[in-house]
C-alpha cells in the first residue's frame, strides 16, 4: 500500500479550477465571495460540490441541519470511518480559501487516493458542515455543534436571525426537515478526523513553513447584548439626563478592548463585531443598540475571568447610563485539545515530503473544534499570503494548496489502512 499511496498525486489543476467555479458561486460581485447559510448561494454551492462528489463515486447522505457526508466505502466498512471536510459558507466580503480548501482539497485527496488504485480498510467520508460561519444566527459551527450533541434542541429552537426567523424557516427553504435529535454522531461513529485549511494568521509564512500541524483550538464565546434607552429628538433633548444607548454601546465595546488588553494573557481576543443601531436617522437619539461581543483565548481561566469582567462592566455602564440591557451568553466553548497521534502522523507525512512544518495553536475556531468532542481529531493549515483571511484578498498559491492536499491524503491514507 505505501508505493501505492506515494504515486497518489493531487490533481492541482484540476482542483485549482474547482476552488475557482466555487468562488464564482458568490453573493456579490468577483473578488468578493459572500455565500451565507441556506442563501441562494450557498444552496447552489452545495449543489456544486454535491455534483463533484457524485462523480467521484462517493455515497451521499445530508442530516437533518444539513451537513453533507460523502463516503468511499472501506474494505471494511463496519469499522468507524476516517473522516475530513470542512465548510463551504462564507461570512459577508470573504475570499476563496476559508473552508473551501478543506472540503474541495479533502475530496481531491479522496478522489488521489482512488485513482492510486488504493482499497483502504476503513471507510473515508468528506463532511461539509452546516454554517460554520456565525453570520445568519451569531453562532459558529451549527452543523458541527449539532454533531458533537452540545447544542440542545431548546437552544436551536431560540435562535433567531436579525428578521426574526428560526433555524426551521431556513431549514424549509432549503429542503431539510425532521428533527434535529437525530443529527448527533454516536461518540464511536468515526476513527478520526482530520480537517486542512488556511492559517488565517501570518506565522507559517513568516517562518517559511509549508504546513502548521495543530495541536489545539483556542476558546471561542459569544456575547449578544440588546440595549435600550430613550430616543428623542436630537435638536430638542438637551444633554443632561439623556439615555443614548449607542453610547452605553460605544463604552461597552472600549470595555470589551481593555479587559482583552488587560487580560494578563497575551493571547486573549475581544472584538465588537456587530453593533447596529436604532432607528439609525441623523437627527435622532439612538433608543436601541444591539452588540455581539467575541472573546477568544487559548487558556479557558483568563478567557472566563476576562468574560466576567466585561459582564460586570456591561452591567455598571448601563446602570449609571440608566439603560436597559438583555445580556445572553449565546456559547462559550472550551478550547479543543488536538490527538497527539494524529499529530505525530501528520508530522511524519510532512517528513516524508520534505515539507517544512512545525505544530501551533489555531486561533480562529473550527468545525474541529466539535469534532474533536467526538473522535481524535487534528487539523493541518497551510500558510496564506500575508495571514489575510476574511477578506476578498485571501490567497494560497496552489501549490500551498498541493502541498496541504498531499499532507492530508497520506494522513488519511495511513488513518484508513489500518485495521
Ligand atoms: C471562524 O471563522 C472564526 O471566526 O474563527
Ligand atoms: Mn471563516
Ligand atoms: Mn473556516
Amino acid at each position: 500500500m505505501a508505493d501505492a499511496v506515494m504515486s497518489a498525486t493531487p490533481n492541482s489543476p484540476r482542483l485549482q479550477q474547482q476552488i475557482a467555479a466555487l468562488a464564482a458561486i458568490s453573493e456579490a460581485p468577483a473578488p468578493v465571495v459572500t455565500r451565507v447559510l441556506f442563501s441562494e448561494a450557498d444552496l447552489r454551492g452545495r449543489a456544486f460540490v454535491k455534483k463533484l462528489c457524485r462523480e467521484a463515486g462517493l455515497t451521499l447522505r445530508e442530516d437533518a441541519v444539513g451537513n453533507l457526508f460523502a463516503r468511499w466505502e472501506g474494505k471494511n466498512p463496519r469499522l468507524p470511518a476516517v473522516a475530513t471536510g470542512s465548510h463551504i459558507d462564507a461570512i459577508p466580503n470573504a475570499g476563496a480559501y476559508d473552508g473551501v480548501v478543506g472540503v474541495l482539497g479533502g475530496l481531491e485527496a479522496i478522489r488521489s487516493l482512488k485513482e492510486a488504485g488504493i482499497e483502504p480498510e476503513r471507510s473515508i467520508e468528506l463532511i461539509v458542515f452546516t454554517a460554520e460561519e456565525p453570520t445568519r444566527f451569531g453562532i459558529g459551527c451549527l452543523g458541527s455543534r449539532l454533531l458533537s450533541g452540545t447544542l440542545s434542541e431548546d437552544r436551536v429552537a431560540a435562535l433567531r436571525d436579525r428578521d426574526g426567523h428560526p433555524l426551521d424557516y431556513w431549514r424549509g427553504r432549503a429542503g431539510f426537515a425532521g428533527s434535529l435529535s437525530g443529527v448527533a454522531l454516536a461518540r464511536d461513529g468515526y476513527s478520526a478526523f482530520v480537517e486542512l485549511h488556511i492559517e488565517q494568521g501570518p506565522c507559517l509564512e513568516q517562518e517559511n513553513l509549508a504546513i502548521g500541524i495543530v495541536e489545539k483550538i483556542a476558546a471561542p464565546a459569544t456575547l449578544t447584548l440588546e440595549l435600550t434607552g430613550v430616543g428623542g429628538h436630537a435638536g430638542a433633548v438637551l444633554m443632561p439626563g439623556r439615555q443614548d444607548a449607542l453610547l452605553a454601546g460605544a463604552e461597552i465595546a472600549l470595555s470589551v478592548e481593555q479587559s482583552a488588553l488587560n487580560s494578563g494573557s497575551p493571547d486573549t481576543v475581544g472584538t465588537t463585531g456587530v453593533f447596529r443601531i436604532e432607528p439609525g436617522a441623523v437627527n435622532s437619539i439612538p433608543c436601541r443598540a444591539r452588540l455581539e461581543i467575541d472573546l477568544r483565548d487559548t487558556q479557558i481561566d483568563t478567557r472566563d475571568a476576562t468574560l466576567s469582567r466585561i459582564e460586570a462592566a456591561i452591567k455598571s455602564i448601563c446602570e449609571r447610563r440608566k439603560i436597559e440591557f438583555k445580556l445572553e451568553r449565546l456559547n462559550v466553548d472550551a478550547p479543543a485539545i488536538c490527538d497527539s497521534g494524529i499529530v505525530e502522523m501528520i508530522s511524519h507525512a510532512c517528513a516524508e515530503l520534505g515539507l517544512k512544518h512545525r505544530k501551533m495553536i489555531s486561533r480562529a475556531y473550527h468545525d474541529s473544534l466539535f469534532m474533536a468532542q467526538v473522535c481524535p481529531t487534528s487539523m493541518i493549515f497551510i500558510p496564506c499570503r500575508g495571514g489575510v483571511s476574511h477578506r476578498p484578498d485571501e490567497y494560497s498559491s496552489p501549490e500551498q494548496i498541493r502541498d496541504g492536499v498531499e499532507v492530508l491524503t497520506r494522513t488519511l491514507a495511513q488513518l484508513a489502512g489500518r485495521a
